[in-house]
């Protein structure tokens, strides 16, 4: 049994609107809908666990009947940090037909269901495989507000999700790890454990939503993935 964990237990804070970010409508729909669809559109994906801060499930159960979401088997309460929300997820998996999990931030719509294919299949040869975007930008380390010096871009990637483990290997890796808000991703933690993690290629379209002018893109992305232009 393949899982996806998708967490929306955040405050969106750097998005700043009344509700949070991933119950924003976008195209006529909450932003969590379009992400949920993603992973019921991916043949790979068996269930999806969806951790919600109380609040959110109150909103989620709201308009949740509008929706098919044939996947979505369980919802469970988050924690304080993503790390926390995460291990929330885990803790609702049932270990005896666990195989590969993969877990994505609800506030990334835009993924598609061939990139959730080929995280879950290269976790499935390897144990570990993360989603990465290139990076376009040219990178500077800087210090006391000046550029000490450029990063080679070519040795750079960045971790999108979603990020995919085979069970056993992400619960011992949340064992040892702390779960403070420093840890923006699972794959630090698996990487704490000299684990080595296959690289899938992820597109620039796959953005996480997180200040009010990623919507302007999200919506316009969406539009064009829906009518399959991207
Ligand atoms: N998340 C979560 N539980 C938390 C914090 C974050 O499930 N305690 C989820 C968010 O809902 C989001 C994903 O983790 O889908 C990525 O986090 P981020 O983009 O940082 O979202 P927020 O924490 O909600 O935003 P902000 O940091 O701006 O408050
Ligand atoms: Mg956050």
């Amino acid at each position: 049994m393949n899982t996806a964990i998708i967490v929306a237990a955040g405050r969106g804070e750097r998005f700043s609107a009344t509700q949070p970010k991933q119950f924003t409508e976008v195209l006529g729909k909450p932003l969590i809908i379009h992400t949920l669809e993603r992973f019921e559109a991916c043949t790979a994906i068996d269930e999806i666990v969806l951790v919600l801060s109380d609040e959110g499930r109150e909103v989620f159960d709201g308009f949740r009947h509008a929706f098919v979401l044939p996947k979505l088997n369980r919802i469970v309460a988050g924690g304080s940090t993503r790390a926390a929300s995460v291990r929330k997820g885990l803790d609702a998996i049932e270990p005896s037909t666990a195989d590969i999990l993969a877990v994505h931030d609800g506030a990334r719509p835009l993924v598609t269901p061939d990139e959730i294919d080929r995280v879950i299949h290269a976790a499935g040869e390897t144990g570990a495989a993360c989603l990465v975007g290139e990076v376009t930008d040219t990178i500077k380390e800087i210090g006391d507000g000046k550029i000490i010096r450029t990063i080679d871009r070519e040795r750079l990637r960045r971790a999108l999700t979603p990020q995919a483990f085979r069970y056993r290997l992400l619960c011992d890796a949340f064992e040892k790890g702390e779960l403070n808000a420093s840890v923006t991703d699972e794959c630090s933690m698996v990487e704490r454990m000299g684990v080595a993690i296959t690289l899938v290629e992820g597109g620039s379209q796959n953005i996480k939503v997180t200040r009010r002018e990623d919507l302007i893109l999200a919506a316009a992305l969406l539009g064009a993935l829906l009518n399959e232009n991207v």
